[in-house]
C-alpha cells in the first residue's frame, strides 16, 4: 500500500493534512519530527513527505528542525506553512519576518505554472497565517505563487520533487487547496489510490483470523462507535472466541443498556456480557455530590465489575480496545501504546495479564471508524450518534445522584430528544439532552401546590466539541418539550433551557 508521511513540526493542522490525503484514498501516516530519522524513512518506503506548518520561526533556536539529509532521498517534499520555510532554510534560501505585514485568512493567492498547480486558475482564494515568509528561494528553486503581500507564496524545485506553499491546502477555506494535494499525491509522488475501507475492513479482519485461531478476545463494549466497530471486526475474525462485557452502570439513558443488547446479541450474535451493576453503582455513590469524586468512583467501579466479568470467562489470550488514531497520536506522540482509559474515567485492570492487546482501529480517524461501521452493517443511529460521557447521566445529575432523580432525569431526557428530532431540529444541533438540578422549586397544578425538581435542556451546535453555541431551537420546540416533561414525568415541576455557549461554560454541567 502507498503512504505519505506527514512530518509533523507542531501545526495545529496537522491531523487535517493526514485526513485530506485519506480522502484522496492514500494512506497517510503523521510523526512527530523527533520520533522518525531520515533513515527510517527511507527503509519504510513512503512515496512523499508533506512538512506540516508550526507556530515557530526558524532562525529561533528552540524551532523545530530537521536533517536536511530527508531532501535528497529522492522522495517529494510537499512543505506547508513552516513547512515551507523550513525547506527552503534547509536547502539555503533565506527567511525574513514581516512583523508589520503578517497575513492572516482568506488571500487571494496567484499562482504560475507548476506541477501541484495543475487544473488550479492563476489567482484564487487560500488560507494564510503567518508572518514569515520565503525571501529568498534557494538554488535550483523558483517562486511558483504570490500574493499582494507576500512575494514568495510557493517554491518549487520541480527537477527534485521539492515544493513549498506558505498557505494552508489543507484548510477548506483554500479553494483549490483539495486540487493542490491531489496534484502532489497523484502527479508528483505517483500514489495508486489504494487506501479503501472495504479493504481496510477486509484485510484487518483476514489478518486476525489468522494472528488470533483459535485464542480467546476479551472486549469492553459501550456502545459507542469506536468500541462497537471494534466488535464487529473481530467477531468477524473470531466469532464465539470473542467475549464483550458490557457493563450496565445505571448511567445510560434510558432503553438504551436494553438497546446495546438486543442489537449486538441479538442482531449480530455476538457473545455478551451484560453486567447488570445498577445497584452497586448507586450504592458507591451514595452522599457523593463532588463531580470529579463522582467521576472516580465510576471509573473505579468499572474496572471492578469488568475484572469479575473477564474472571467468569476464563483465561483469555487478547485484551481488545476500540483505541483509535487520534488517540494514538495525542497519547503517544508516537510512543508505545497507552492503553485507553475507558472513555476517560479510569483505566482498564491494570492487574489483569494479557499476551497482546489487540487494536483493529488504531490506524483510523473517526470518519473511518464510521465508515467501517456502515460497511460492517452497524445501524445508522448508532455510528452518527452523539458522544455520551464515560460517567454518562452521573454528570447530569446535579448533586448526590439517587434512584429517583436518575429515573426522572432519564424520563425528561427522552422527551426532549423526541421533541427535537420529531420537530426535525437535529440536524441543527450536535448534542443535545437534559439534566436535573439539585434544587426544587414551587409550582402549581391544578389546585394543588407542586415542589418538584429542575430540568435543564441542553442543546449545542458545534464542529468540534471544543467550543459550541447554544443551539437557536425554536420556541415551539421547547415549548412542547416543556409542557410534555412537567405533564408527564411526575416530579419535575420547572423546565429552562441552558443559553450558555462554550466558552464560558462547558457543554455538560458537570
Ligand atoms: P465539555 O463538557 O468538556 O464536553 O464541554 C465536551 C464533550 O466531551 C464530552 N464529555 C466526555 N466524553 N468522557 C467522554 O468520553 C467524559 O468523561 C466526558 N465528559 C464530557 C461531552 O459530552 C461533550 O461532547
Amino acid at each position: 500500500m502507498d503512504k505519505i508521511l506527514v512530518l509533523d513540526f507542531g501545526g495545529q493542522y496537522n491531523q487535517l493534512i493526514a485526513r485530506r490525503v485519506r480522502s484522496e484514498n492514500v494512506f497517510a501516516e503523521i510523526k512527530n519530527f523527533d520520533r522518525i530519522t531520515v533513515d527510517e524513512i527511507k527503509e519504510q518506503g513512503y512515496k512523499g513527505i508533506i512538512f506540516t506548518g508550526g507556530p515557530n520561526s526558524v532562525y529561533d533556536p528552540k524551532s523545530p528542525h530537521y536533517d536536511p539529509e530527508v531532501l535528497n532521498l529522492g522522495i517529494p517534499v510537499l512543505g506547508i506553512c513552516y513547512g515551507h520555510q523550513l525547506m527552503a532554510y534547509m536547502a539555503g534560501g533565506e527567511i525574513a519576518s514581516a512583523e508589520n505585514n503578517s497575513e492572516y485568512g482568506k488571500t487571494t493567492v496567484y499562482v504560475d505554472e507548476s506541477t501541484i498547480f495543475e487544473s488550479v486558475p492563476h489567482e484564487s482564494i487560500c488560507w494564510m497565517s503567518h508572518t514569515d515568509f520565503v525571501k529568498e528561494v534557494p538554488e535550483g528553486f523558483k517562486v511558483t505563487a504570490h500574493t499582494d503581500i507576500c512575494p514568495c507564496a510557493a517554491m518549487a524545485n520541480e527537477e527534485r520533487k521539492l515544493y513549498g506553499v506558505q498557505f494552508h491546502p489543507e484548510v477548506t477555506h483554500t479553494v483549490y487547496g483539495s486540487r493542490i494535494l491531489h496534484n502532489f499525491i497523484f502527479n508528483v509522488c505517483g500514489c495508486n489510490a489504494d487506501w479503501k475501507m472495504e479493504d481496510f475492513a477486509e484485510s484487518t479482519i483476514a489478518s486476525l483470523k489468522e494472528s488470533l485461531a483459535g485464542k480467546k478476545v476479551l472486549l469492553a463494549l459501550s456502545g459507542g462507535v469506536d468500541s462497537s466497530v471494534a466488535a464487529l471486526i473481530l467477531h468477524k475474525a473470531v466469532g464465539d472466541n470473542l467475549y464483550c462485557v458490557f457493563v450496565d452502570h445505571g448511567l445510560l439513558r434510558k432503553n438504551e443498556a436494553d438497546y446495546v443488547e438486543n442489537l449486538f446479541k441479538g442482531k449480530f450474535g455476538i457473545n455478551l456480557v451484560r453486567a447488570d451493576a445498577q445497584q452497586r453503582f448507586l450504592n458507591k455513590l451514595k452522599g457523593v455530590t463532588e463531580p470529579e469524586k463522582k467521576r472516580k468512583i465510576i471509573g473505579e467501579e468499572f474496572v471492578r465489575v469488568f475484572e469479575e466479568e473477564a474472571k467468569k470467562i476464563g483465561k483469555v489470550h487478547a485484551l481488545a480496545q476500540g483505541t483509535i488514531y487520534p488517540d494514538v497520536i495525542e497519547s503517544g506522540k508516537g510512543s508505545a501504546a497507552v492503553i485507553k482509559s475507558h472513555h476517560n474515567v479510569g483505566g482498564l485492570p491494570k492487574d489483569m495479564s494479557f499476551e497482546e492487546v489487540v487494536e483493529p482501529l488504531r490506524a483510523l480517524f473517526k470518519d473511518e471508524v464510521r465508515e467501517v461501521g456502515l460497511k460492517l452493517g452497524l445501524p445508522k443511529e448508532m455510528v452518527y450518534r452523539q458522544p455520551f460521557p464515560g460517567p454518562g447521566l452521573a454528570v447530569r445529575v446535579m448533586g448526590e445522584i439517587t434512584e429517583e432523580k436518575l429515573s426522572l432525569l432519564k424520563e425528561a431526557d427522552a422527551i426532549f430528544r423526541e421533541e427535537l428530532e420529531k420537530a426535525g431540529c437535529a440536524s441543527m444541533a450536535n448534542q443535545y439532552f437534559a439534566v436535573i438540578l439539585d434544587t426544587r422549586s414551587v409550582g402549581v397544578m391544578g389546585d394543588f401546590r407542586t415542589y418538584g425538581y429542575t430540568v435543564a435542556l441542553r442543546s449545542v451546535t458545534t464542529d468540534d466539541f471544543m467550543t459550541a453555541e447554544w443551539t437557536r431551537l425554536p420556541y415551539e420546540v421547547l415549548e412542547r418539550a416543556s409542557s410534555r416533561i412537567t405533564n408527564e414525568v411526575k416530579g419535575i415541576s420547572r423546565v429552562v433551557y441552558d443559553i450558555t455557549s462554550k466558552p464560558p461554560a462547558t457543554i455538560e454541567w458537570e
